[in-house]
């Protein structure tokens, strides 16, 4: 295996629980690629909702699903992930976060601390067993090195009896590469299992 990326990794990570999904997520569709990615290596009857707060991101994503003749899996949604509760109550088997903001636009448009956890406090509960769950985050500069640090207080406190938390990293590149978090969840257990985001 060639050793690349975060973004790389995370569909590494996610690719074995793919054959068998009914409903994945991506919780950011950006340009498409990691919404291409799932709705590429999953079964036609599987469903990926695929969240963005930019139009933008949304046409670019439908123009590459329609080019690999995939439209018809995905929904896209132009909505906060932070609502994602409003949209899946269904389990889920694999979600994605791309955190950050979309090249080449707005960078007042990238997914922000409070957003990121909440939408990934209701994934997380939403999640199958045996599913999993990545985060990429974005140390490299201020507003990503603040929600990097959001996002493992959120994880390093959740149930170790209920979710299995790793961070992959590269660890001979300068300036604070990419980190990727990932989920699983490996035990069934109550919604008490979360420690809710009110405690
Ligand atoms: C790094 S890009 C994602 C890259 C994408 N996964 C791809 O494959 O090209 C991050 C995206 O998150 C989106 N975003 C920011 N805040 C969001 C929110 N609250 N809900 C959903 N998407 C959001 C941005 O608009 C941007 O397109």
């Amino acid at each position: 295996m060639v050793v690349a990326n975060a973004v790389r990794m995370a569909h590494q990570f996610i690719l074995p629980r793919l054959a068998n999904a009914r409903t994945v997520v991506d919780a950011t569709a950006g340009n498409g690629n990691d919404t291409l990615f799932l709705a590429e290596n999953t079964p036609d009857a599987t469903t990926v909702f695929a969240f963005d707060i930019q139009q933008q991101g949304l046409s670019k994503t439908e123009t590459l699903l329609t080019g690999r003749n995939l439209r018809h899996k995905v929904r896209l949604i132009l909505d906060s992930h932070s609502h994602l509760n409003k949209y899946l109550h269904q389990q889920l088997d694999a979600v994605m976060f791309n955190l950050g903001y979309l090249p080449g636009s707005d960078h007042k448009l990238s997914t922000n601390p409070a957003t990121t956890i909440e939408a990934a406090h209701q994934a997380l509960q939403l999640l199958n067993i045996g599913g999993v769950m990545t985060i990429a985050v974005y140390p490299g500069y201020e507003h990503g090195r603040l929600e990097c640090q959001a996002v493992y207080e959120y994880l390093a406190i959740l149930n170790q009896k209920v979710f299995s938390v790793a961070c992959w990293s590269m660890v001979n590149q300068k300036n604070n590469p990419p980190l990727l978090y990932v989920i699983e969840k490996i035990r069934s257990e109550p919604l008490e299992g979360i420690t809710s985001l009110k405690d």
